[in-house]
């Protein structure tokens, strides 16, 4: 064995979980810091059958997994089901996630108020570089829908992406 684990401290896990539908910089922001921060980074894609997205969560997978390829440290899985099932199974002490401003504040606190009271998983606030700060996935999407630009707002990679789907629907 190699690592930290072979030295006899322990490997310092995280997931930064959300829909990513589809990842833009806000979160490409969020996950590199973590990777920083921490040893292994798990994205987690959610599956909400619920709700249909633009993209299909295999194609998110693979977006995720191309524009994150660059950090060794960073895996990107899908889940459903509670998020502290996945951090449970997978050993992962640590909920990050990106505080755009004080309106995400209020619902952001309650679950993880929830999380940790159900399994005693911890989250931790990192907060977004302020050049995203009023930056979403739905917003990208409503603007790239009538033609805007929203080059600067997600990797080309997912610029070229939205612009095929968007071509198609
Ligand atoms: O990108 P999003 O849609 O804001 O992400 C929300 C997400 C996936 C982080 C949140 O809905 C979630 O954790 N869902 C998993 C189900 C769950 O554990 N619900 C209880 C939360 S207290």
């Amino acid at each position: 064995m190699t690592g930290p684990e072979s030295e006899g401290t322990q490997v310092r896990r995280c997931v930064c979980p959300g829909s990513f539908d589809p990842i833009t910089n806000g979160h490409l922001d969020i996950i590199s810091r973590a990777s920083r921060l921490y040893d292994e980074v798990y994205v987690a894609v959610m599956i909400n059958k619920a709700k249909k997205g633009l993209f299909e969560v295999e194609e998110r997978l693979d977006l995720i997994r191309a524009v994150t390829a660059e950090y060794a440290n960073v895996r990107v899985e899908a889940f459903h089901g509670l998020l502290v099932d996945f951090c449970k199974q997978r050993d992962i002490p640590a909920i990050v996630k990106g505080l755009r401003a004080v309106s995400d504040f209020d619902y952001e606190l309650q679950m993880a108020q929830m999380n940790n009271g159900l399994s005693g998983v911890e989250t931790l606030f990192v907060p977004t570089n302020p050049t995203y700060s009023f930056l979403s996935s739905s917003l990208v999407k409503e603007v790239a829908t009538w033609g805007g630009d929203v080059s600067h707002l997600v990797p080309p990679l997912v610029l070229d992406a939205l612009n095929e789907r968007l071509r198609q629907d």
